[in-house]
């Protein structure tokens, strides 16, 4: 599977989401996560990410994001049509220390 990664938090862009063949993008209010039990392994949309935010959990260090995903994309809403990203995506963009901060 892909997974959604910390990059993704307050930048939002949703590009992502417009090319998933299977609609397996789940939307919370500052990023996006992946169902991985969805995710047919595609590889379409990690290219389409501004932020370099999608990865295969093939990578290391991914494990934290990986439970992430699942978790959430058991509880968020599904997201199928591509919304405006937040007007200050740019300025989060490559910013660390973005979940201690502010994943909700
Ligand atoms: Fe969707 Fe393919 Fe990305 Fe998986 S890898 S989330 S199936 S676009
Ligand atoms: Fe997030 Fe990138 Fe999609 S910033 S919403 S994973 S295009």
């Amino acid at each position: 599977t892909y997974v959604v990664t910390e990059a993704c938090i307050k930048c939002k862009y949703m590009d992502c989401v417009e090319v998933c063949p299977v609609d397996c993008f789940y939307e919370g209010e500052n990023m996006l996560v992946i169902n991985p039990s969805e995710c047919i392994d595609c590889g379409v949309c990690e290219p389409e990410c501004p932020a370099e935010a999608i990865l295969p959990d093939t990578e290391d260090g991914l494990d934290q994001w990986l439970e992430l995903n699942a978790t959430y994309s058991a509880q968020w809403p599904n997201i199928t049509a591509k919304g405006d990203a937040p007007d200050d995506a740019d300025a989060h963009k490559g910013e660390a220390g973005k979940f201690e901060k502010y994943f909700s």
